[in-house]
């Protein structure tokens, strides 16, 4: 993700986000030249609250350049690395692209896209990976209440999502590839009649995403084997019956040393006591505050470029909620809103690259990094973890 925005000048655009007057300009609108109105900010905050949605503008932009000329197009996207995002999936550039790599993980082929079949209700990006209502929805300024009905829904959908991450979790151990992790993720979800909703996001090319041990979080599943002593993050979300559930969580690969034991249980641990202040009345902003002082007491660093969510109808939607300290994440919680938090927990540095999939973010300095993900509902009393683990739960984590 970019990090930093170009300050406008002198102008007085909406924000695209919140509707405040505009600071800031995406960097990478001012240098593909595309309209100001639609990459127009007022904060980092709101910028980077919009950034899932927001780089599709990019993408759309360069395929709409150079169609017509498939050579060209092939071309621009193999030195872009996106070759696998208009093809669909169907690999990665052979040679890998120039990268100043941060770590020792590089990127691997990637299947072809896996079918889902015509009787699973499917989100509006399965056919041609743009979202269209998501963008555009209130729900990204107003955080909704749910109703009795939609959190029945909910409870079902989350409850489906945990028991295909468990799939997964039980699938662990050094020699099975990532690839082979996505595709029983895909089938459980299929088999629960339910669309793995990571399937064509944005053009993702997968079901779910796989971060291996420098992979920050959407790590795209590949043909790497996982190796004794990784660690990797399995990060799962449903669509069913009209809402979508998301969870994730970080799993050891054979032995794995002592360092990264801690960081991936000081990770679980960060979510755990966010998770505790939840309720009515509390601030969003809060959560970051509890997660940043659990993290930096075992010297480790919070990531800033990505956030935990709304979620529901939609997939990513109000609340934003940063997982660092000093956020200006804005307003408090109340009974019926639905969210997840997920923080990303770094040994090393908190800075985050991508690379030029224009998906996988690393650690800037090749140090591991773990993550953890509830989606939670706010009850009248405090919370209900819509994702909780399950009496028949792989037992993988020792504490
Ligand atoms: N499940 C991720 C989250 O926690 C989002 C994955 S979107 C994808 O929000 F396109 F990368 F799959
Ligand atoms: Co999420
Ligand atoms: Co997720």
């Amino acid at each position: 993700m970019d990090q930093d925005s170009n300050t406008v000048a002198e102008t007085s655009l909406p924000c695209v986000k919140c509707g405040n007057t505009a600071r800031l300009q995406c960097p990478k609108c001012l240098e593909l030249k595309l309209p100001q109105e639609g990459a127009a900010f007022c904060s980092q905050d709101c910028f980077k609250a919009l950034w899932s949605s927001h780089k599709s503008v990019h993408l759309n932009s360069e395929v709409h350049t150079f169609r017509g000329n498939p050579q060209e197009c092939i071309t621009a996207a193999l030195s872009k690395g996106w070759l696998y995002c208009l093809k669909k999936g169907q690999a990665r550039t052979k040679q890998l692209p120039y990268f100043d790599w941060t770590g020792t993980l590089r990127p691997y082929p990637i299947s072809g896209q896996r079918f889902v079949p015509d009787r699973i209700p499917k989100p509006d990006w399965a056919v041609d990976g743009i979202p269209k209502i998501e963008p555009v929805s209130d729900l990204q300024n107003i955080v909704e209440i749910k109703t009795p009905e939609q959190i029945e829904r909910m409870r079902k959908t989350c409850r489906i999502a945990r028991e295909v991450l468990d799939v997964a979790a039980r699938a662990i151990k050094p020699g099975v590839t990532t690839d082979e992790i996505d595709e029983l993720v895909h089938n459980a979800t299929i088999a629960a009649g339910a669309y793995p909703s990571p399937l064509n996001y944005h053009f993702f090319p997968k079901s779910c995403c796989t971060s291996v041990n420098e992979v920050i979080c959407h790590g795209i599943p590949d043909a790497r084997r996982l190796e004794d002593g990784d660690i990797v993050n399995v990060d799962v979300t449903v669509y069913y019956d009209g809402v979508h559930g998301d969870l994730n969580e970080t799993y050891f690969v054979g032995n794995v040393d002592e360092e990264s034991q801690q960081l991936v249980r000081c990770t679980y641990e960060c979510l755990e006591n966010a998770i505790s202040i939840v309720k009515p009345g509390v601030r969003f902003r809060e959560v970051g505050e509890v997660i940043n002082r659990h993290a930096s007491m075992s010297k480790l660093s919070v990531v800033k470029s990505y956030c935990g969510h709304g979620i529901g109808e939609l997939f990513h939607c109000a609340p934003n909620i940063p997982h660092y300290g000093k956020n200006k994440a804005v307003g408090v919680m109340k009974a019926g809103q639905t969210f997840t938090i997920e923080p990303m927990i770094n040994s090393g540095v908190w800075r985050d690259r991508m690379w030029p999939d224009g998906w996988t973010a690393v650690t800037a300095d090749g140090k591991r990094s773990a993550q953890f993900e509830h989606t939670l509902l706010v009850t009248e009393t405090g919370v209900e973890v819509l994702t909780a683990r399950l009496p028949s739960s792989p037992n993988v984590f020792p504490w």
